[in-house]
């Protein structure tokens, strides 16, 4: 899916009218099938981001277009059929506690089957593989008739994930995909969240805090900073000098004014930030 930011301002609902919008004049376009990783401070639009791109948030001000059309003018079964080509992971998947894990992963199909025919296809041998096959990409092949509410954290948000590889989805939106992830599962989920959308040519937007993750995933990186564009770039051309200016407020309520300390959490900056200075 194509999209295009011209200029967007957004503002959540229950935002005080005193406070900054959550973005602010973006403006950005990725093409289809394009890979892009978001990265930037907490508070800084990532998620507000997503939630614009999957339509759940409009623009107060400025244009947004998915495949050249502006969503929030279409008829409502127009952008009904749009949402369904949209999906988003968000960091906690919000999975009903007693269900199965298979039927967690089916419901990702909701949008566009509908709930009928996906509480049909629960039957259907080629659905349960589906969710198999999807499960086993990220290592949880054991858990499909486990319930939801018997897994680990790590294993809830890896559920979420599986459930974008059974969509027919065109643009995936993934909210911090590794955050409750061991290294190792981090690093599958994200070879699997990118091969995934590779194959089905889907466009993959990714917000991500571990940096070195998304610089070594990710081709293209848009940093964000107070709802703002702070850069948008290969992730050759994302300089250490770049990184400690996106998250210099961070640092400082870190470490206090002046320089940054150098012993600051490598999961948060990749080391070469670090030996910057
Ligand atoms: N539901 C909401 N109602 C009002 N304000 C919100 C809401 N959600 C987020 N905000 C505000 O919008 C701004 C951007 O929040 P957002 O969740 O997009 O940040 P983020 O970059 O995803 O942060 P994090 O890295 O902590 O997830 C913040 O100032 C936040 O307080
Ligand atoms: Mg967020």
């Amino acid at each position: 899916m194509k999209i295009s930011l011209r200029d967007v301002s957004a503002r959540h609902p229950a935002a005080k009218a005193t406070t900054a919008a959550a973005l602010r004049g973006l403006s950005l376009q990725m093409a289809s099938g394009e890979q892009v990783a978001v990265i930037g401070p907490s508070g800084a639009g990532k998620t507000t981001l997503l939630h614009l791109l999957c339509c759940a948030l409009p623009p107060s001000t400025g244009c947004l277009e998915l495949n050249a059309r502006d969503p929030w003018k279409l008829p409502r079964g127009q952008l009904q059929r749009l949402r369904g080509e949209l999906f988003l992971a968000p960091q906690v998947p919000p999975l009903p506690p007693r269900q199965r894990v298979v039927t967690a992963v089916l419901a990702g199909r909701l949008p566009q089957i509908g709930l009928w025919q996906s509480l049909r296809s629960l039957f259907y041998p080629t659905a349960i593989t589906q969710a198999d096959a999807a499960l086993a990409r990220f290592d949880l092949s054991d858990k499909l008739f486990a319930r939801v509410d018997r897994l680990s954290g790590g294993e809830r948000q890896r559920v979420g994930l599986a459930r974008a590889l059974v969509t027919q989805a065109t643009l995936l939106l993934v909210d911090e995909p590794l955050s409750a992830l061991d290294p190792t599962r981090g690093l599958q989920a994200l070879v699997s969240l990118t091969q995934a959308a590779q194959e089905r040519g889907a466009t993959l937007v990714c917000t991500l805090h571990h940096v070195e993750m998304a610089l070594q995933h990710f081709p293209r990186i848009v940093g964000l900073r107070d709802g703002a564009l702070a850069f948008d770039l290969s992730a050759a051309e994302v300089t250490p000098e770049r990184l400690r200016a996106l998250y210099a407020q961070h640092l400082h309520e870190l470490t206090g004014p002046g320089p940054a300390a150098p012993d600051l959490p490598v999961a948060v900056l990749p080391p070469r930030v670090m030996n910057c200075r």
